[in-house]
């Protein structure tokens, strides 16, 4: 498993899930963009949100599958979002990444900061080998923060997803060592 950490960018802290943040979890979740792209249960509760910021976010690390952190931003109150790795194969030493914006943190570049922030943890001092991105061909912000944080497209999985209104197909991306010495766009 990955052990608990907490990481630093310039603007953004991130860390463990606590429960000071399970009502802007839920704000969050239930935003109409977010339940536009990601799956989560609808409604999402105020039950939901205290599942995961007080024991599935870390189970999910215990268990091995990957780790989830709360992005947070010193300089504002309100949670900005999280970003956290799923599907870790360890043999083969590859995970995938993903990410949410809160509402009220959008349009500054934090997912892309925290992704590249958790590729670097992930590549370089954990040494895996490859980080995957999946985004809908639809959904034009978690595309361009994939490019942004440095990720490659690898075509275009069709079917492979699914949203509440029904199957999307995806774009893989990926991310290796060797791209973290190239700049973040
Ligand atoms: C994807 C998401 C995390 C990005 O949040 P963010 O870090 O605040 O990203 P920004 O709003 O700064 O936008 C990033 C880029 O997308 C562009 N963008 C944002 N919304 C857009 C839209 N509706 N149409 C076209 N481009 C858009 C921005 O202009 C910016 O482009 P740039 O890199 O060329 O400057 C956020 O939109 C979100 O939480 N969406 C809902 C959940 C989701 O889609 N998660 C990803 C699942 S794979």
């Amino acid at each position: 498993m990955f052990p608990e950490t907490v990481l630093h960018t310039d603007r953004l802290v991130l860390r463990p899930f606590t429960d000071a943040d399970i009502e802007d979890t839920r704000a969050s979740c239930a935003d109409a963009l977010t339940q536009r792209w990601l799956p989560l249960p609808r409604p999402y509760t105020s039950a939901d949100a205290t599942a995961w910021c007080t024991s599935v976010s870390h189970a999910l690390r215990e268990s091995g599958d990957g780790i989830h952190f709360a992005v947070t931003d010193a300089r504002t109150e309100r949670l900005p979002g999280t970003v956290g790795l799923k599907k870790t194969d360890w043999r083969a030493r590859v995970s995938e990444v993903g990410y949410r914006v809160s509402p009220w943190a959008r349009g500054d570049g934090v997912a892309a900061e925290a992704t590249r922030a958790l590729a670097r943890r992930l590549l370089a001092d954990h040494r895996f080998e490859r980080l995957e991105l999946r985004a809908a061909t639809a959904d034009t912000a978690s595309r361009r923060t994939a490019v942004t944080a440095g990720f490659h497209p690898e075509g275009i999985l069709r079917n492979a997803g699914f949203v509440h209104d029904g199957r999307v197909d995806l774009v893989p991306f990926s991310l290796l060592p060797d791209d973290l010495r190239r700049p973040a766009r």
